[in-house]
């Protein structure tokens, strides 16, 4: 059969019946792709969701019942499919309560096998996304845990492992990044003939080092001692934080331990907003570009380190779980291989940092009463994208002016701390987290993901779209992902309204 001239989805049958244990559907991606399933998959066989007690909900059941099926994401399935949304927690939605980073998840030998036997595929989805995450909690979670995860497809006879891993992993490379394992650009560590690289004795040392650092700190010193190595360890190797460098670690455990085995790392670039699935603008959280444009519209930061040439690599959450859901359909079809996604926009569909900044000033300026979450009035000063040296240098002149100001305040009998101070210390402490990410010296390509897409054929391309190309990211930045920024993550004032308009929008575009 010509696959590409298929009218059926070949997704949908090859995910029949599959049961599909699921890591991080607490979080923002995970959500979206457990509602996509559930909406889109009704014939799959189930889930497993792992999922950790917190503070509030001490077992995974309760934080399902609390914190995801009555999130607003699943608003869409339970307007229209009530009956069928109930049905489907009831009786397909499976909680196991556990921490992915302990050996078996925290679970009973007999536990964690009888959950192998019970599932056909594993998404792993869950992660620490703070880019300066302490370096032992780090590597636990997105580095050690990758091998709980080795262990439990292994006893459930090798079923496909789906990583969800970050274009970021790429690091210090630059230029065009194609979807293939990635090279450090620094140190000197070995690459297996089989593509990988060996990261066994370099994790040992980092592990000494953790030690070394526990055994001379306490309390506050040490949280910063263990962020500071994360960092220093991270860039002498090639990445600009720990987050992704101890991502590229794991992706590395995972390519050495599933060699022959059927392994996906699907990367995505920065998740936004969805484009339209379940509703136009849904996300949860405020991440990268947004935490920068929050504290511009608190005019906090007007200045920012940025490339306005570079491009800056969005994709919105439903292309993100889409990709997820047609390289698990895949791994179905022909078991036993190693794939690498880029789930991104930049070769494709590129938006300079430019543009996007104008796009949100053009909105924030003429629409800003809208936002009642971002902007309290209209935005006075623009937001300037400015090289990071001359961002350094202007923010060190104004550290010292504010410091003689608030000398003489200070002898004056003035206590309190300078607004200016505090919104200097705001800018630069955002531009240290993230002025790599608004200088981007590189592209990523998604090829092999579209060519995957044009492989299941144009049903699968109608029900899984992935491809960035479909984005107008002055319609997506200023009608879609402000409004659902405004609403969904700052839960700000009811744009019922809005949305609607929007998904009216949003259809009239697609059509
Ligand atoms: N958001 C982005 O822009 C982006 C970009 C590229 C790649 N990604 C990747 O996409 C995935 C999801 O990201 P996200 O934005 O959805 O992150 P998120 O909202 O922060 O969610 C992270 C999820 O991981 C879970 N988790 C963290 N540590 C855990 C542990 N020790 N045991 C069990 N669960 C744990 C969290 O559970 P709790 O609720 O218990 O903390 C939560 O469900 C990650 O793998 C990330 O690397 C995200």
């Amino acid at each position: 059969m010509d696959i590409s001239s298929s009218t059926v989805s070949q997704t949908l049958p090859l995910l029949k019946g599959k049961h599909i244990l699921i890591t991080g559907t607490t979080g923002f991606v995970g959500k979206v792709m457990l509602e996509k399933i559930m909406r889109t998959v009704p014939d799959i066989g189930g889930v497993y969701l792992v999922i950790r007690g917190n503070k509030k909900h001490a077992n995974a059941g309760s934080r399902f019942a609390n914190e995801i099926a009555t999130s607003s994401v699943f608003e869409h399935l339970k307007l229209n499919s009530p009956d069928y949304f109930n049905d489907f927690c009831d009786n397909r939605v499976h909680c196991i309560s556990g921490e992915i980073s302990e050996p078996q998840f925290g679970l009973s030998r007999s536990e964690f096998r009888a959950l192998g036997g019970k599932i056909d595929a594993i998404v792993n989805c869950a992660a620490s996304v703070n880019f300066r995450e302490e370096l032992d909690r780090a590597l636990a979670i997105n580095t050690h845990s990758l091998r709980n995860i080795v262990e439990l497809s292994d006893i459930a006879g090798n079923i496909p492992v789906i990583q969800v891993s970050t274009c970021y992993v790429n690091g210090f490379n630059k230029g065009p990044i194609h979807e293939t394992v990635v090279k450090p650009t620094r140190g000197e560590l070995t690459q297996h003939k089989s593509g990988y690289f060996e990261v066994c004795s370099l994790i040992q040392e980092l592990e000494l080092k953790i030690a070394d650092v526990h055994s001379q700190y306490q309390g506050k010193e040490l949280k910063s001692q263990l962020i500071d190595l994360g960092i220093r360890e991270a860039n002498a190797l090639g990445w600009n934080d720990t987050y992704t460098f101890t991502k590229w670690l794991g992706e590395q455990i995972l390519l050495k331990s599933l060699r022959g085995y059927s392994l996906t790392l699907l990367r995505p670039s920065i998740v936004e907003s969805t484009l339209n699935e379940p509703s136009p603008g849904w996300i949860e959280g405020v991440k990268v570009a947004d935490a920068i444009l929050l504290a511009y519209a608190k005019e906090k930061v007007s200045f920012f380190p940025g490339k306005r040439s570079g491009v800056i690599d969005v994709i919105p959450a439903d292309l993100v779980a889409n990709s997820i859901l047609l390289s698990l359909a895949e791994q179905f079809k022909a078991p036993g291989n190693h794939h690498v996604y880029q789930c991104c926009s930049g070769g494709a569909n590129p938006l300079t940092l430019g543009t996007f900044i104008d796009h949100l000033m053009a909105e924030a300026k003429e629409n800003h009463g809208a936002y009642d979450k971002l902007f309290s009035r209209r935005p006075r000063k623009p937001f300037i994208a400015v090289n990071k040296r001359l961002f350094n240098a202007i923010t060190l002149c104004m550290s010292f002016v504010l410091l003689m100001a608030s000398q003489t305040l200070g002898k004056l009998g003035w206590k309190r701390s300078l607004k200016a101070r505090r919104n200097l210390d705001a800018a630069i402490s955002l531009s240290t987290i993230f002025s790599f990410y608004t200088e981007p010296e590189y592209i990523f390509r998604n090829d092999k993901l579209i060519n995957l897409a044009k492989r299941m054929g144009p049903a699968d391309q109608a029900l899984f779209p992935v491809d960035a190309r479909a984005i107008n990211w002055e319609h997506y930045l200023r009608k879609v992902h402000m409004p659902g920024l405004n609403c969904y993550a700052l839960k700000g004032k009811s744009q019922t309204a809005t949305n609607r308009k929007i998904v009216a929008t949003s259809q009239k575009q697609a059509a």
